[in-house]
């Protein structure tokens, strides 16, 4: 039996502050109705200052290590998928190895914006396929609200902040990640982007007067390619297995639009309980959204061994991917 790559633990974290869309209301000119009929966004979790993004991915890698029964010491590998780290050196996994005092492994960031997760999962996967006996901690984790303009309603009703992350290893059972997908098309990186703040843009006033230190995002274009985008890699990753959409057991996608999310599953032909649906609490936390998705299936006993998984994810770059796995 050729060697697959399982997640043995899962957990996620989100800050406790919470900002509903009543909150948002008094800051922006808009309503609740709008952001649920628009989005099914009703709140999301805001990071404080003392909450940087590799405090929220420590927290939730500790909770996969747990349920993994793993020490971080036998940890092979960190990968974090992030668009928002802590600062741009060190990169947020080394701080993770830190404070796990996971010593042996290797660390590195992985810069994907919402597929980030699904991305570092396909490159674990990998490093398993070749050593079975790694043991790879992959984390999603974002504090988007840094980056977010508090006065633009078309972007600040969307975001919230949060990590996911999964312990993966390598089994020689049937089961376990069939086929990653992975997909970017750069010449489109400017419908959605955070253009400020690197070396292209580096802080003057200007820039920051211009609002380049925040996502800026052309949202009616970006959900048209996403949807499209979706249904493709989805398709891909479904002819890649022999599966048709009825097969698919749960479909977790990235959380970004309700509508985005009712698309797929009428694509599919899905039944309403085969889609993870999480948005409404958390609202779209990038990298993030999967994994977190990811952990509230697996701890709410909604994966059950055998089953068929669908990961998929879209983001800024743009990227795209799927995963696709047996539980
Ligand atoms: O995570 C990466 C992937 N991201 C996505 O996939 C996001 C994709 N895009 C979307 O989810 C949607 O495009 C949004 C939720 C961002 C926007 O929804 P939309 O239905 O595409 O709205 P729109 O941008 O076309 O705006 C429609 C109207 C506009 O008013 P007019 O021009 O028709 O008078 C906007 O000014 O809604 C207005 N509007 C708002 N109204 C109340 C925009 N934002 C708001 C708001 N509250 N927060």
């Amino acid at each position: 039996m050729p060697i697959k790559t399982i997640i043995i633990g899962t957990g996620s974290h989100v800050p406790s502050q919470v900002v509903t869309n009543k909150d948002l209301e008094a800051r922006v000119d808009t309503t609740d109705q709008w952001i649920r009929t628009r989005t099914g966004i009703v709140q999301r979790h805001i990071a404080s200052d003392q909450e940087p993004n590799s405090f929220l991915a420590s927290q939730a890698a500790r909770k996969a290590l747990d349920m993994a029964g793993v020490e971080p010491g036998e940890l092979d590998l960190i990968i974090v998928g992030t668009l928002t780290p802590d600062m741009p050196m060190p990169s947020v996994a080394c701080l993770v190895q830190k404070e796990l005092g996971a010593m042996r492994a290797g660390a590195f960031d992985l810069s994907a914006t919402c597929s980030g997760f699904l991305y570092s999962l396909s490159v674990a996967d990998k490093f398993v396929r070749s050593n079975p006996a790694s043991k790879i901690l992959v984390v999603g984790s974002e504090v988007l609200s840094r980056r977010t303009n508090w006065e633009d309603r078309s972007t600040c009703i969307l975001f919230g902040d949060g990590a996911g992350a999964a312990v993966v290893t390598g089994t020689s059972e049937d089961r376990g990640i069939e086929s990653t997908h992975l997909h970017a098309d750069g010449s489109l990186w400017e419908l959605l982007t955070i253009r400020g703040l690197g070396t292209a843009h580096p802080v003057t006033q200007e820039i920051l007067d211009k609002g380049w230190q925040y996502i800026q995002m052309q949202g009616r274009e970006v959900f048209k390619h996403a949807v499209r985008a979706l249904e493709a890699v989805t398709g891909e990753a479904l002819k890649a297995n022999g599966w048709n959409g009825h097969d698919v057991d749960l479909l977790i996608s990235h959380q970004a639009n309700m509508r985005i999310l009712d698309f797929l599953r009428e694509r599919l032909g899905l039944d309403r309980e085969k889609v993870f649906i999480n948005i409404h609490k958390y609202g779209n936390t990038s990298a993030a959204s999967v994994p977190i998705a990811l952990d509230e299936a697996n701890r709410s006993g909604r994966l059950k061994p055998g089953m068929k998984i669908l990961m998929v994810s879209f983001g800024g770059g743009f990227t795209w991917g799927a995963v696709a796995m047996r539980w």
